[in-house]
């Protein structure tokens, strides 16, 4: 088979790594891809949002499987497009991807179905936005309705930063549209954890839970960014708490969907608070995490075609995903400065006398005459498996002390 992945992060390295593993795939195309995945596949410069280019690209390639890895194309109609002609697309429509690119839908849906969540409100006008927010204790939570690059939640300790998060995005227009209708809701205390599942909009195939280390400095504190590294590790859930989550969230959820009209198929990523032993919604997510596909690809034994086709042949019920003993852990290094300013086109040496038993995930890289540069802020992601996450630390931040870029910084904490 020939398949094509969209997207430029680490993620779809991984997708792209797993896929090469597969005996039932000839040839990967990535576009636009990264210095790492121009060394699986073929890397083609495309603009990824111009659908009928990217059609007639799949009709001349004879491409047998489209993977979107990024939400904006999903959230702008890319598989309800190459889906009317014909093409098979792993990734939901434009409606099923509404989860995460309308936070009111998705909020919205959660409400009407009886999903747990904390209580919201949504505002579109800045003065009863303020007056609301006047009266609730802190801190609470303002999110931009729309897709904001990771950038539209703020966590409010005192009325004067919700006032200044209210402003800039109902009167400011920081961001755009996405920015135009906001939520304000209640702050639940907890810990956090990602649970995906793969789906043909009946059946949820659940994947190996995920710890995902958003803030950039240790100890969690500093600005949000992409993702600094995380865990993959079954016993972040027990049973019970898993059980719930399934039946309270993921379940329910796709239920919910099937009920407004979507048949969602793809990956459904619940993004899930843990407190005081009951499981709430953060969010969900209409594709794979990013850095969480770098640990759960790893741990995946199944071939990822039968996976990915079984979303689309609605026979999710048929397969068992079968996983490799262990956890994995993944740390990222960015360009220090990253998610603010960040230098890029410093030369990356040391990922060829990494040991065997580590990959690395490319995410901001270029390869361009031989030579890897930074291209983004998030860099590589250096990945393992191990019988415990204490192995993997150990295991990961020595092999880190071969990697060189200028200004490289990382997380030291990941996993405690
Ligand atoms: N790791 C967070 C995300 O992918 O949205």
């Amino acid at each position: 088979m020939k398949i094509l992945i969209i997207g430029n992060g680490a993620r779809e390295h991984a997708l792209a790594w797993k896929f090469a593993q597969s005996k039932k795939v000839d040839s990967i195309f990535i576009i636009p891809g990264n210095g790492g995945t121009a060394s699986i596949g073929t890397n083609i410069e495309a603009d990824p949002m111009d659908f009928e280019a990217l059609h007639s690209l799949i009709a001349t390639r004879h491409i047998d499987l489209t993977v979107v890895g990024p939400e904006i194309p999903l959230s702008e109609g890319i598989t309800d497009f190459l889906q009317e002609k014909g093409v098979k697309v792993f990734g939901p429509t434009r409606h099923g991807a509404l989860v995460e690119s309308s936070k009111s839908f998705s909020k919205g849906l959660m409400k009407k179905h009886g999903i747990p969540t904390a209580d919201f409100t949504v505002f579109t006008d800045l003065t009863s936005a303020l007056s609301h927010v006047r009266n609730q204790q802190f801190p609470l939570v303002i999110k931009a309705d729309g897709l904001a690059a990771g950038k539209g939640v703020f966590i409010c300790d005192t009325y004067e930063t919700a006032e200044k998060a209210l402003t800039d995005m109902l009167a400011g227009g920081i961001f755009g549209e996405a920015g135009k209708k906001v939520l304000v809701e209640k702050f639940l205390e907890g810990r956090e954890v990602s649970v995906l599942a793969l789906t043909d909009g009946y059946n949820l195939l659940p994947l190996i839970p995920v710890r995902d280390y958003k803030r950039i400095c240790d100890g969690n504190i500093g600005l949000n960014t992409g993702g600094m590294g995380a865990i993959a590790d079954h016993s972040l859930c027990d049973q019970e708490m898993h059980e719930k989550i399934m039946s309270r969230i993921l379940r329910p959820a796709i239920d919910a969907l099937r009920a407004e009209g979507i048949n969602y198929r793809g990956v459904l990523y619940a993004g899930v608070l843990i407190s005081n032993g009951e499981p709430y919604t953060l969010e969900f997510n209409c594709r794979f995490g990013d850095p969480e596909t770098q640990v759960i690809m790893p741990l995946i034994e199944n071939d990822l075609i039968d996976l990915m086709m079984g979303t689309l042949h609605s026979n999710l019920d048929k397969i068992n995903i079968t996983w490799r003993k262990g956890v994995a852990l993944s740390v990222v290094a960015v360009s220090r400065g990253y998610p603010e300013n960040f230098q890029k086109g410093q030369p990356i040496t040391g990922l060829d006398t990494l040991s065997p038993d580590v990959l690395a995930f490319h995410g901001g890289t270029t390869l361009k005459n031989g030579e890897l540069t930074v291209s983004g802020g998030r860099v590589i992601n250096l990945v393992t498996v191990g019988e415990s996450v204490e192995a993997c630390r150990q295991k990961i931040y020595e092999e880190y002390k071969k990697v060189e870029f200028e200004k490289i910084f990382f997380r030291k904490d990941i996993g405690l």
